[in-house]
């Protein structure tokens, strides 16, 4: 029996770690157990107890409840904690998910104390150093034991990087896993009036410049009015601070801000929609595999694939692309995605972690 340490933290891991804790199980309870360390990153209700109750994840053996701060003393915080569990306990493996500073720290812990990093949603690339999510990427591989790729752009990205095939994985992607194995347990999708653009900002590019938040707000308004629609804007708790400490409101009419929703919440509020406008990596994805349009809030995307296909276009915080891009996606409707798996990922992880 091989004992598997999972290090989550932030709101996007529980989602993910969802599909392989239930992969884990379903079907490999006689090879592995896992134990979930939370790092506490996210601890608010509604970004974190919320998901482990909606998507039934094992309990956390561990807590560290590092809370919110600068990069670095969240980190070492992270780091110290999750060294003392690895000291304590001897485990075969520690699963990291994505891009996040627990992440970085659950890497950097594991493979200092010699324990194999299993690294899910490996080998991806926005090629902007400045991006704190680009830096935990690129560090988390290189420490890597295995690295479990979603696309085939990935593996093209650590094969440059000259990582060795035999530490790349393809299984495609957990987030299709679920976007599958829950879409089907929604109620239809309704028709609502006004027609809906699901939008979140949550990027500390985009929060923290007031310039760049109140540009992309304002293309949203600009946006909505055009179409005659109305944006919903569920509010990350770090973008909600920085709009309540503006001067003035940089909310136009046309959009409605509410709680950060859960995730069946948020797969309902997908169909419902129309279009999607995010900086979110997750939800560009959920609004691909849920055949919805996307314009990303950025000026570039690790996600290429859904650019290049049409499904969704780069607009930044430019008000103007925004609104021309609202246009132009508003009566698209996206092909099925081909480029992500087949929504069988996490069996697929969890069988080569559970065969070495
Ligand atoms: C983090 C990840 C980002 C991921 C995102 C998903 C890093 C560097 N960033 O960004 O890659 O896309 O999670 O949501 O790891 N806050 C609360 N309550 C909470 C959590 C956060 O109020 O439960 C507020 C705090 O003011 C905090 C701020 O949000 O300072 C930012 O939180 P943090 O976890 O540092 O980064 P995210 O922006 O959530």
């Amino acid at each position: 029996m091989k004992r598997i340490l999972t290090i989550v933290g932030a709101r996007p891991q529980f989602i993910k770690a969802a599909a392989i804790s239930h992969a884990i199980r379903d079907l490999y309870a006689d090879k592995l157990t896992e134990d979930i360390l939370h790092t506490g990153q996210h601890y608010d209700d509604r970004m974190s107890a919320t998901f482990f109750k909606e998507l039934d994840i094992p309990t956390p053996r561990y807590n560290l409840g590092v809370g919110s701060g600068a990069h670095g003393h969240q980190t070492a915080l992270m780091l110290s904690g999750i060294e003392e569990v690895l000291q304590q306990k001897r485990y075969d493996g520690v699963l990291v998910y994505g891009d996040t500073n627990s992440t970085l720290a659950g890497a950097l812990a594991a493979v200092k104390m010699q324990v194999p990093v299993y690294h899910v949603e490996a080998g991806l690339r926005s090629f902007r150093m400045s991006m704190p999510e680009e830096v935990n990427r690129v560090l988390t591989d290189q420490v890597s034991t295995l690295l479990f790729v979603p696309t085939e752009k990935a593996v093209k990205n650590l094969e440059r990087e000259g990582f060795g095939k035999d530490r790349i994985v393809c299984c495609g992607d957990v987030m299709l896993d679920n976007v599958m194995h829950y879409a089907a347990l929604l109620p239809q999708p309704e028709a609502v009036t006004p027609p809906t653009i699901l939008a979140t900002i949550h990027r500390d590019f985009n929060t923290d410049s007031p310039e760049r938040l109140t540009n992309i707000l304002s293309g949203l308004n600009e946006a909505a009015e055009a179409l005659g629609a109305q944006v919903v804007l569920p509010l990350h708790p770090r973008t909600r601070n920085r709009i309540d400490s503006m001067a003035t409101n940089p909310l136009g009419g046309h959009i409605r801000t509410i709680e950060p929703l859960s995730y069946l919440e948020t797969l309902a509020a997908l169909r419902n929609a129309r279009l999607v406008m995010t900086d979110s990596g997750g939800l560009q994805k959920e609004a691909f595999f849920s055949r919805r349009p996307c314009a990303v809030l950025r000026a570039e995307t690790e996600w290429s694939e859904i650019v290049d296909c049409g499904a969704a276009i780069l607009t930044d915080d430019d008000p103007q692309r925004i609104v021309q891009a609202a246009k132009q996606l508003w009566t698209l409707h996206p092909a099925e995605p081909t480029q992500f798996g087949d929504g069988h990922a996490a069996e697929r992880i969890v069988g080569t972690i559970a065969g070495r």
